[in-house]
């Protein structure tokens, strides 16, 4: 067995397995096609946070990317929860830019995994918050507080909407609400943050950009049926008006299907490599959002796809024609992390082993030279 198919397999078993708006790229109008995204030459992504943290998964030297994992630090074990927090460092030439985006779930699991992988949060150069939901965006807030002051003048997070704002419910079947919090924007902008609202594509840093808000085209794709708004005052940032293709009067404080509206998916131009989407939840779809990034970049190679894809509770045969699309996408890697579930990461092992690395909290994905 060669190296590279006895990580994959380690890793299996032991990891128990359009432009325009905002969207002006770089200042400038852009569109599909132009090239005007940024291309970098190397990518770090560092998992800060995530649902798995595998001590024993396996590294190594891949065809194109290195895998690095945190094994043990001493007396300091990274924490895993359900949440997705990454750490992005990318170069081009001499230039380096780093980039925050999502939060996990608690302040706690966050700033103690910053400090294990060594990583300084407040040299960020800009933050990006994938959507409205607690276990993305929870440990945010109070380190906002911590960080008051240290951040980096101006600095900027990037958010796909103003539902990304809006108070999030999830309800189970047998109807019971749990509460799935609400990001308080004003309260971040207190903490000295700039809040962009990128509906469009938008250059995120010089070297990255966001999808802007995700179309639907995929008949296999759905919103989550348990995920609930709820309505604020008419003409409030949450107010329906805001809540997507919903047509129905509400009325302040009812619950409303959450479409999802405002999330984005973060991507960067790898030299030589092609696109890294990171779809973060991936409520809007992992196909749905790597086609958006390939629209709005107007890149169609794809050489990575990363993040929770939100397939953990999809019926097999939602999970088959997803990972059929993925296979049709034709990434190099799949890295499929947070929300994606045992059921679609089994699939992918099957459907297209190669091309799988396992996830783990304090796993470095070293893409490009
Ligand atoms: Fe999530």
């Amino acid at each position: 067995m060669n190296r590279r198919r006895f990580l994959k397999l380690g890793a299996v078993t032991g990891g128990a397995v359009a432009l325009g708006g905002v969207g002006r790229m770089g200042g400038r109008a852009a569109s599909a096609q132009s090239g005007a995204v940024p291309t970098v030459d190397r990518l770090v992504m560092t998992s800060v946070v995530d649902n798995f943290y595998d001590a024993f998964a396996r590294g190594g030297k891949l065809d194109t990317i290195t895998v690095q994992r945190t094994s043990l630090p001493a007396g300091r074990p990274l924490l895993a929860e359900h949440g997705l927090a990454y750490h992005f460092e990318s170069v081009r030439a001499t230039e380096r830019r780093e980039v925050l985006l999502d939060f996990g779930y608690r302040t706690l699991t966050l700033t103690h995994n910053y400090a294990v992988l060594r990583l300084e949060p407040t040299n960020a150069d800009a933050l990006i918050i994938s959507h409205g939901h607690v276990d993305h965006f929870g440990g945010l807030p109070e380190f906002a507080l911590v960080a008051q002051g240290r951040w980096k003048p101006g600095l900027t997070l990037y958010a796909g909407g103003e539902d990304t704002f809006c108070h999030r419910m999830v309800v189970n079947p047998m109807g019971v609400a749990q509460d799935y919090g609400q990001l308080d924007r004003a309260g971040l902008e207190g903490r000295g943050l700039k809040v962009m609202l990128a509906k469009q594509p938008a250059v995120v840093a010089g070297h990255a950009f966001t999808s802007g808000q995700i179309p639907r085209p995929t008949d296999f794709e759905q919103s989550p049926a348990s995920a609930r708004l709820i309505a604020g005052p008419v003409d409030s940032a949450c107010s329906a008006a805001h809540f997507g293709a919903t047509k129905v009067e509400v009325k302040p404080g009812e619950l409303v299907v959450d479409t999802f509206q405002g999330e984005h998916a973060t991507a960067y131009h790898v030299k030589d490599r092609g696109l890294v989407v990171i779809t973060s939840c991936g409520h809007a779809g992992v196909i749905n959002s790597t086609r958006q990034v390939q629209k709005a970049s107007g890149i169609e190679k794809v050489h990575a796809i990363v993040g929770g894809f939100h397939l953990a509770p999809a019926p097999d045969e939602i999970v088959a024609k997803t990972v059929a699309a993925l296979k049709n996408l034709n990434p190099d890697y799949i890295i499929p992390m947070h929300c994606t579930g045992i059921n679609a990461i089994s699939a992918i092992h099957r459907e297209m082993p190669k091309r799988l690395v396992m996830p783990s909290t304090g796993t470095r994905v070293i893409f490009g030279a």
